[in-house]
């Protein structure tokens, strides 16, 4: 044996358990792409992937960036759009109501209430019923640009049978509790809290569903071998998704960022604001039990009404398939346990080396991470893409309403160029434009039973499509669920 072939297999006799694998072995021979702290914010984001493998930048370049930049030409005609339909619609107590009940808006649903929400809810909570909470206190750390505003606030339902009654709005800015019976106070505020539920939703939770996951993404492809039975499990899920997240939070054009020709970015403050957005839903809020910190989750969401039943359905189907996948790895596989104690260093509560083969919590963790960035991830997208943009504000060109107060004109509450950007952004980043779907994901598997529970898998979810229709419980058509975070 030459002598460096003799070195080269001792490195990897060495690193590799009972296995020999070379570098070639990897998909970036163990040169790929690595999570490291957020550029911007390195204690108050999830770690970030920087490094992207140029192939894959060109892979996202040739099939999204490419349509990113061909839809820049939509905005003049959103921009009429916006003159010719101007302003925004009424949102009937109905509407408003079903909004926070089935919407992906309904994450927010909890009957956690802090101290804070019990003092300013004190004379209602006498009352003998079951009380849940809307709390939007995340906005206010936004900084808005001049005469746009932003209000914190706070909805007071109870529960009646399987729905959620609103019974007052608390409005932090006006520290001032409003009922339906106060008129265009209460108007605006109804407003204000679809504002703060829009924000919410895009810039606090939804990213839960992406930037923690980019680690494992990034993790598997440089420590897995390509022929481990998980690698074959988890590439299919792996496409456009680190060029993507980097692209949002690192450059200049992203959406987060605000210049004068960026008829995209629809917020109502610049950078400094919104990044703190992020910032509390991977960190929490101090005292606020409606926003913990990040965990890495080994069960399905837990979801209030009609949205958490269609997640957790689909959690369960991806957890019979991942079972029957990895029914006969060996227990302390050693790639196994290596790519869990990286994932575990970088990934809050993401169990470790050891921990992962406790009872079912690989199963379970690998359950996550499928269910995550391919049904979970995409049915937020449609469910808001859905949502009228002149119902769900972004901007709000009225002050947050005291008792008594008159509402400008709806027509004027937003300005035709704050629809545009709203209506850019929708097409570009809010609405799914999948390109490789989940129904459509081909696994690399050799040995027959795994092929088979693939098979199975997709038989299983067009089942659940169907029944789920039955049950009228429609959020998303399976065929259009993405593969993986592609938008
Ligand atoms: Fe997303």
């Amino acid at each position: 044996m030459k002598i460096r072939e003799r070195i080269k297999s001792l490195v990897n006799s060495r690193t590799s358990g009972e296995h020999q694998y070379h570098q070639n072995d990897f998909m970036y021979s163990r040169k790929g792409p690595w999570p490291q702290p957020s550029p911007v914010h390195p204690w108050g984001e999830s770690p970030a992937v920087v490094h992207v493998p140029f192939r894959e930048v060109v892979d996202w370049w040739i099939w999204i960036g490419s349509r990113y930049v061909a839809t820049l030409g939509l905005s003049p005609y959103y921009l009429l759009k916006g003159f010719l339909f101007p302003g925004l619609k009424e949102v009937s107590d109905e509407k408003f109501q079903d909004l926070l009940n089935y919407s992906m808006m309904s994450k927010f649903l909890t009957d956690q209430l802090d101290q804070a929400d019990r003092d300013i809810f004190k004379d209602y909570l006498g009352e003998d019923r079951q009380w849940f909470i809307v709390d939007l206190q995340a906005v206010e750390v936004v900084e808005t640009f001049e005469g746009i505003y932003v209000s914190a606030t706070k909805t007071l339902l109870y529960k009646e049978d399987d729905k959620f009654i609103v019974r007052c709005i608390y409005v932090d800015k006006t520290t001032t509790i409003f009922e339906s019976t106060d008129g265009d106070a209460w108007e605006l505020a109804k407003y204000f809290v679809l504002q703060g539920g829009a924000l919410c939703a895009t810039l606090v939770v939804h990213p839960l569903l992406h930037f923690p996951f980019d680690s494992i993404n990034a993790i598997s492809k440089t420590s897995l071998p390509k022929d481990h039975v998980l690698f074959r499990l988890l590439s299919p899920h792996f496409r456009f998704t680190l060029p993507l997240e980097n692209a949002v939070l690192n450059y200049k054009s992203s959406l987060l960022q605000e210049k004068w020709y960026m008829t995209y970015a629809p917020y109502p403050g610049g950078p400094a604001g919104l990044r703190d957005l992020l910032v509390e839903g991977y960190k929490g809020i101090k005292d606020n039990l409606s926003y913990p910190p990040f965990s890495y989750s080994l069960t399905s969401p837990k979801i209030e009404g009609k949205y958490g039943v269609y997640l957790a359905k689909y959690y369960d189907v991806f957890y019979s398939y991942v079972s029957e996948v990895l029914k006969d790895v060996e227990k302390n596989d050693f790639w196994i346990s290596k790519w869990a104690d990286y994932c575990h260093k970088h990934v809050v509560d993401f169990p470790n080396g050891e921990k992962i083969w406790e009872g079912d919590t690989l199963i379970r963790a690998v359950t996550t991470y499928l269910f995550t960035v391919t049904v979970a991830h995409s049915t937020d997208h449609y469910n808001y893409g859905q949502i009228n943009k002149r119902e769900v504000p972004l901007r709000m060109r009225q002050a947050p309403p005291e008792k008594g107060v008159k509402m400008i004109k709806r027509s004027k509450l937003v300005k035709p160029w704050d629809l545009m950007k709203y209506y850019m952004a929708d097409n570009l980043f809010f609405s799914p434009t999948t390109v490789t779907s989940l129904i459509q994901a081909r696994y690399n598997f050799k040995e027959a039973h795994r092929v088979n529970a693939a098979t199975k898998f997709k038989k299983d979810l067009i089942q659940l499509d169907s029944d789920l229709k039955k049950m009228g419980i429609e959020y998303m058509p399976l065929k259009k669920i993405a593969a993986s975070i592609q938008f």
